[in-house]
């Protein structure tokens, strides 16, 4: 069986107001009425799949056990991070959880969106073959945009039907390089989904960042349990290098590969994306919450709480979350940063 592992320590602040430290992206409703963590969870639910195993911010304890409860969904373990030290270290803990070696880990975000989740199986079950060969795979998306924000990936030979050897894998490249991978042909986004077996991502950390694995070992070696809640030391945590599993391991390891798939994928990194992959109504408009719209066009609306009414207006986001109100024109939502920026300047 497959050990679904959900990571849900990011701080998701590309979609302020709606998301914020203490309620990030991945808790929030935003395409759905259900939340980002539970539709990932839902999407690894089946005869093939374990109980998942989570890892978190200690901060975000009940909102995950609540989340999940909520669906019915019951995870093996909700691992609890003192402090986030990124997905290398975080993929490890879990690895560390898992009753066996053996057991094959799919590694997902909880904060995107896969429209199309018989595709995303499929991917699984021509991709899990490898795994006991010791492959680290991951999913590839389609490009059609030179996005500096993902990795990229060359994609090689065929190992088996529908997965192939990475050539290379590039995290986060400049925007001469990305637009070149964009007109090459060959090459994939990282979807930030990966399957390989628990034994064989620790070997792998062991050779290119064997102190997150001695840090993440000492952390479990001493974490305290709560029932399914695992709280890892956090004096051994914290000693563990900051890095992200696409940098420690993805660029480096040796029997990387790539199982493409069009899954209508979407990693939801801002209000436009959002916008993107939302449904509509005959207007083009996009809106969750109570919104008022007459004669308004293309916009995305959403509101948690405040009455939104708009007349005669086309291409906006507008986003109403407590105190906080949000307007700019759509095609402008990675400006958020710029905003985040300045209210910490205050
Ligand atoms: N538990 C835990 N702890 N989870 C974390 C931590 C952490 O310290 N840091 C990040 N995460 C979670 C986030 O919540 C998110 O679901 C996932 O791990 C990926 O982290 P991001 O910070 O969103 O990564 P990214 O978007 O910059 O890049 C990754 O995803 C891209 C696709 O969306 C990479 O894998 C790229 O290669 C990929 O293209
Ligand atoms: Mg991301």
């Amino acid at each position: 069986t497959i050990v679904p592992v959900i990571l849900s320590g990011g701080s998701g602040t590309r979609l302020w107001p709606m998301s914020r430290p203490e309620r990030p992206k991945q808790f929030l409703a935003l395409t759905a009425d259900e939340t980002m963590l539970q539709l990932t969870a839902k999407r690894a639910v089946g005869a093939q799949f374990a109980p998942p195993i989570v890892v978190a911010n200690a901060a975000h304890a009940e909102e995950v056990e609540t989340q999940l409860a909520a669906i019915g969904s019951s995870p093996a373990a909700i691992i609890l991070e003192p402090a986030g030290r990124n997905t290398a270290p975080a993929i490890a803990l879990a690895a560390l959880t898992a009753s066996s070696g053996e057991d094959a880990l799919l590694v997902m975000p909880s904060d995107h969106v896969i429209a199309d989740v018989e595709a995303f199986h499929a991917a699984i079950a021509r991709a899990l073959p490898l795994v006991d060969d010791g492959w680290l795979v991951t999913f590839g998306i389609a490009p059609d945009a030179p996005e500096t924000g993902y990795g990229w990936i060359q994609v090689g030979d065929p190992v088996v039907d529908g997965v192939h050897r990475v050539v290379r894998f590039v995290e986060k490249p400049p925007l001469d390089r990305a637009e070149a991978m964009l007109a090459s042909g060959d090459h994939a986004w990282n979807g930030g989904i990966f399957l390989f077996r628990a034994d064989r991502y620790l070997a792998a950390l062991q050779i290119y960042a064997p102190d997150i694995v001695s840090s993440t070992k000492a952390a479990m070696d001493a974490a305290r349990h709560d029932g399914v809640r695992v709280y890892p030391d956090a004096e051994a945590f914290a000693a563990s290098p900051s890095e992200s599993i696409d940098y420690a391991v993805m660029e480096k390891a040796e029997r990387v590969a790539v199982a493409p798939v069009s899954m209508g994928w979407s990693d939801v990194g801002s209000w436009d994306a959002l916008h993107a992959v939302s449904g509509r109504d005959a207007d083009e408009n996009s809106h969750r919450g109570e919104v008022l719209a007459i004669d308004t066009r293309n916009c995305l609306v959403q509101s948690d709480g405040a009455r939104v009414s708009l007349v005669g207006v086309s291409d906006l986001i507008v986003v109403a979350s407590g105190n906080d109100i949000l307007i700019m024109p759509r095609g402008r939502s990675q400006e958020v940063k710029k905003l985040i920026e300045a209210m910490k300047r205050g």
